[in-house]
């Protein structure tokens, strides 16, 4: 009789548990999932983002806050409007994915039962794309434990061994405490427009720089490279040694991959101008293939965007990015690479606040021009590109 008892008060629990179940997301089954696929490559021990998101004890306290940024977007950081493009290294979070999280939290953000719990994600320490064929090592940078970010501009020649072609590039700074962003620019013989190109970034929670396969780049020894680089002090006065590691291609480089830079260096941002207009346009000499497209502007570039006008008259928006933020430096990859015939044009847009409303401007009381320093500006794209593929041999491999 005892036993029947138990049996049947253990079943009115069960449906019980059943029926909340399917209404309440819990953070064992639910969240946890969403938080080790889109968070918690920045957000622990070791990494740029403010606080560690591994397990419901880290995560609770933050839950308001987690549905604020998910819902508004600003988290995980992505820049491009969805309206135009997609993009392969999107890791925006679906409508489902947020509307799990938003009910959670109202729900009170419920932990559930730790025996839900996905396996943590495996955190591969070191080189993520392996052991490097050459690295090239940046020098040394201070940090101060306080006080405003800084942006040194590192330039150094290193050897480059020509006879090799590099199919992958991987950026690692040696702090990731401090460091936010890596730009690594390469000059060339005669200033920006015809003749400056870019190596790679790096940003919090990128991954490797992998060339789609056949793909690979040849880099010229002599060259002078500019390293962009963001720190953000965080308490205690540190170093870093940013390294480079070049990844070199075996056998024939099929589709030998160019960067240009195209944009204005010729340009005044009046002090105080709320929505200064810059355009530039870049005419397609020969038929290409985009493959990745990367906006830049500084601490007052507010939106960029990037139309193409074909031969034929029709437009077609690439990119844009009508948020644009400094702190983030993003690639962005086209999922289909874009092909552009000779005759083309892009049109660069872009639109600078440099009144006191915006928050990051280190000066309104002055006009700003073209310079390297981050308190100056800059107006570009970059994009890579390879000669477009002939129909027969488009995506072979
Ligand atoms: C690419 C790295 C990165 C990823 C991925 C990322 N974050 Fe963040 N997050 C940051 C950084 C850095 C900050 C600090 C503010 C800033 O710089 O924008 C931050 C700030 C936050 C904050 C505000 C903290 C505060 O101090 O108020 C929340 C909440 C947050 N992130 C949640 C998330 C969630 C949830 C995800 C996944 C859906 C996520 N983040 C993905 C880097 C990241």
């Amino acid at each position: 009789m005892y036993l029947l008892k138990i049996m049947s008060s253990l079943a009115i629990v069960l449906v019980v548990s059943v029926s909340s179940f399917a209404d309440t997301p819990t953070y064992s089954k639910d969240v946890a999932p969403i938080l080790y696929d889109k968070c918690v490559t920045c957000h622990r021990e070791g990494e740029i983002a403010p606080m560690s998101l591994l397990n419901y004890e880290e995560t609770r306290p933050w839950a308001k806050s987690i549905r604020r940024h998910v819902s508004k977007r600003s988290m995980p950081p992505w820049f491009a409007d969805p309206a135009h493009g997609t993009f392969s290294n999107d890791p925006t979070l679906s409508e489902d994915e947020i509307d799990t999280i938003v009910q959670w939290v109202k729900e009170g953000a419920p932990e559930g039962d730790a025996a839900d719990l996905p396996k943590l994600p495996e955190f591969i320490e070191g080189w993520q794309h392996g052991v490097p064929d050459a690295i090239i090592e940046l020098p040394e940078v201070n940090i101060p434990a306080d006080g405003d970010d800084i942006f040194p501009n590192l330039m150094f020649t290193p050897e480059i061994d020509e006879s090799q072609w590099v199919e992958a590039i991987e950026i690692r700074p040696s702090n990731r405490d401090v460091a936010h962003h890596v730009v690594i620019f390469m000059n060339g013989s005669n200033g920006m427009q015809d003749d400056f190109d870019i190596l790679g970034t790096w940003a919090v929670g990128t991954a490797p720089n992998e060339y789609p396969k056949g793909m690979g780049r040849r880099l010229k020894n002599g060259r002078t490279l500019i390293a962009n680089m963001h720190y953000h002090p965080n308490g205690k006065a540190t170093t870093d040694i940013t390294r480079i590691g070049l990844y070199y291609g075996k056998g024939e480089l099929k589709h030998e991959v160019n960067g240009a830079i195209k944009g204005d260096t010729r340009f005044t941002i009046p002090a105080g101008a709320e929505n200064h207009e810059e355009r530039y346009t870049w005419y397609i000499p020969k038929d290409v293939q985009i493959i990745s497209m990367f906006p830049h502007m500084h601490l007052r570039g507010k939106d960029m965007r990037f139309t193409v006008t074909y031969p034929d008259g029709e437009q077609k928006v690439l990119l844009d990015v009508p948020e644009y933020d400094f702190d983030w430096q993003l690639f962005y990859y086209p999922e289909q690479p874009i092909n552009l015939p000779k005759g083309s044009k892009v049109s660069i847009l872009a639109h600078y606040d440099n009144s006191a409303k915006n928050p990051a401007n280190p000066n309104p009381d002055i006009d700003v021009g073209y310079g390297n320093a981050s308190t100056d500006e800059m107006m570009f794209g970059i994009f890579e590109f390879i000669d477009m593929p002939k129909p027969d041999e488009a995506q072979t491999d």
